[in-house]
């Protein structure tokens, strides 16, 4: 089983990035995870460049890397009260074709790390609503980190409390995950 993990800051040294290495020391045994590493390249969603003949092909291999997986784990920092348009915009690619969109029925879950005591929530909040009509499978409970610059230390959240909560988030999904191939 595979977690493809979509992580909404570009920078080195992000904060989301340790939350993701967070979240993904806590899959249980036997669920892998993959950091989808080229959201930078993916050109702006047009439809023009939505035909076989003119697709990107990091276009076609996000597409085919969330097809690839078992879920996504989208991680993400709250830009002006809402998502980054890197991440958006990797949601966009994989909403579409209509019909055969690679992110449909998808499980999927949302966390996210912001610099304000706001802990990306806004951000979260809207990662929730663009992967359900994209066609997702979202558990509806995120998990946030308010204050990131402080949170981390050698790269694993300090807070026990929190660091808990992420953990039975991240089971919730390896479990959707099971649930999901169990049914398939
Ligand atoms: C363009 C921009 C807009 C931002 N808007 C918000 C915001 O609305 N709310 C918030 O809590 N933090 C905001 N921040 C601060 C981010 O929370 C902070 O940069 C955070 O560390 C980004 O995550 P990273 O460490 O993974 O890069 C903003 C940062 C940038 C660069």
């Amino acid at each position: 089983m595979n977690v493809l993990v979509l992580v909404g800051s570009l920078r080195a040294g992000s904060t989301n990035r340790l939350l993701a290495d967070a979240a993904v020391a806590h899959l249980p045994a036997g669920v892998d995870a993959t950091v989808f590493e080229r959201l930078a390249e993916l050109p702006h969603y047009s439809e023009e460049l939505d035909h076989d003949d003119v697709l990107p092909q990091v276009a076609r291999d996000l597409r085919e890397a969330v097809a690839d997986a078992d879920a996504v784990l989208l991680v993400t920092p709250e830009y002006n009260g809402s998502l980054p348009s890197a991440v958006k915009n990797a949601v966009d690619w994989a909403s579409r074709p209509r019909g055969a969109a690679s992110i449909a029925g998808k499980p999927a879950a949302v966390v996210g790390a912001s610099g304000s005591p706001n802990a990306a929530k806004w951000a979260r909040e809207d990662g929730v609503k663009v992967l359900r009509v994209a066609g997702a499978v979202v558990i509806e409970d995120t998990f946030g980190i308010g204050s990131s610059f402080q949170a981390f230390e050698d790269g694993r959240l300090t807070d026990a409390a929190l660091d808990a909560e992420l953990r039975t988030l991240v089971a919730r999904l390896a479990g959707e995950v099971t649930t999901a191939s169990s049914a398939a």
